[in-house]
């Protein structure tokens, strides 16, 4: 199917919706009372997004943030409330419905929040050829956007050239836990409803980090819907435009505090737990950033970790027999690969399949935030139990 006539179906389907008020897609946990009272109704009953990005306050006073595919305006005016009236926030859209209905409200909203004139612009403009100036935006967000644009590739480079130096995004998007097949991706239809240009979680992240981001890691991960087997769910991610190794620190080794027995990072090294690792200019960037940075210990003298130290993190499978009830994990960053301690090896958004131990192994606080897990199973898992080796691994 040629991408000008999805970008059109797509286009044509949220014009209308924005014409009728119809509800459409997905998750979202916004604070309706707080948005209620300041923005009008018009815009937030054509909220088409699958998360909060605005609202999950990544924002900070005085940013310039750009919202890709900003519709009706929704996150862009909760942006215009955070970033106060001194920062200002750029809405992008292809389509003249939503930018209408986005447009005139913005004064309604900045008097609303007592500003002399608002802060918040509306551009037509596509996801894959953003009409902004490069490196001019501290805060990246879109919500439940890319997933619609036919050459995604194209949008996340587009996001990192209009990003500045030590920038970052924060976007809520829908993927999917395998990829979709060509009888979804050939129905133009489907692509309006946030289902047939879904890309795997991984290769979304890959997407991401081949365009030049780092620290890429989940914010946020909601299931949505199984269609066909396949499922699809909202992830929040978040990530860096890290700047260039000019780098000045003294520091010089990282060790790996857990819980994860070995990772790699997204440059490459391999860590193990406890053991410090040379690192570049780079990797100190890299490794400073939240949630790197609580993972590791960052020293300018080698410095060796072990079980009695306060610093190691773990978290042990139990000896105990377990279940397979149909739980998948998938990593979601902030590491390329990831290794727990029952030799389970993660890589970056490829489903593992995970017995009942490793679930609650995963559930942990220090695991928790990176997994995106779901259940695949039907209605008939016995979920038996199975006995493990006498080292209480089994699977
Ligand atoms: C699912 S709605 C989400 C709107 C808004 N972000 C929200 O949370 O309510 C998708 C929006 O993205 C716009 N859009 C879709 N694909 C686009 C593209 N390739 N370039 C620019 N805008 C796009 C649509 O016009 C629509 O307004």
């Amino acid at each position: 199917m040629a991408t000008d006539e999805i970008t059109q179906k797509v286009s044509d389907r949220y014009a209308r919706a924005a014409s009728t008020g119809e509800q459409m897609c997905c998750p979202t946990n916004y604070d309706m009372a707080s948005l209620q009272s300041f923005i009008p109704d018009e815009v937030l009953k054509i909220s088409y997004g699958c998360g909060t990005p605005a609202g999950l306050k990544t924002v900070s006073p005085g940013e310039t943030v750009l919202d890709i595919g900003s519709g009706g305006g929704i996150d862009c005016f909760e942006a215009s409330r955070l970033v106060g009236p001194a920062g200002h926030v750029i809405g992008i859209d292809m389509t003249d419905t939503m930018l209408d209905i986005a447009r005139k409200n913005a004064p309604i909203v900045a008097a609303n929040l007592g500003y002399t004139s608002s802060n918040v612009e509306f551009r037509k403009g596509m996801a894959d050829a953003i009409p902004v100036n490069d490196g001019t935006v501290d805060l990246i967000i879109s919500n439940c956007v890319i997933n619609l644009a036919p050459d995604k590739r194209k949008v996340f480079r587009e996001m990192f050239r209009v990003a500045k130096v030590g920038g970052r995004f924060t976007i809520s998007d829908i993927v999917a836990d395998q990829p979709v097949p060509q009888y979804l991706v050939h129905d133009a239809d489907k692509w309006g409803d946030c289902l047939s240009g879904a890309l795997t979680l991984s290769d979304y992240i890959a997407g991401m980090a081949g365009a030049g981001f780092l620290g890429i890691h989940l914010i946020k991960f909601s299931p949505w819907q199984v269609i066909d087997s396949i499922y699809f769910f909202s992830v929040t991610l978040t990530g860096y435009k890290l700047p260039a190794s000019s780098y000045q620190s003294d520091i010089r080794y990282a060790t790996l505090r857990g819980p994860f027995s070995r990772v790699v990072d997204e440059l490459g090294t391999t860590h193990l737990r406890g053991i410090p690792q040379p690192i570049t200019p780079d990797a100190v960037c890299l490794l400073s950033q939240a949630p790197l940075a609580s993972h590791f210990v960052l020293s300018s003298d080698p410095l060796w970790l072990d079980r009695a130290d306060d610093r190691w993190t773990a978290v042990y499978p139990v000896d105990a027999p377990c279940a397979w009830q149909g739980h998948f994990a998938m990593l979601a960053g902030p590491f390329a690969e990831a290794a727990d301690d029952d030799h389970h090896v993660y890589r970056r958004g490829e489903p593992v399949e995970i017995c009942s131990k490793t679930l609650t192994v995963l559930e942990t606080d220090g695991y928790a935030p990176h997994f995106a897990i779901i259940n695949r199973a039907g209605q008939n898992v016995s979920g038996g139990a199975v006995t493990c080796a006498p080292n209480g691994a089994c699977c």
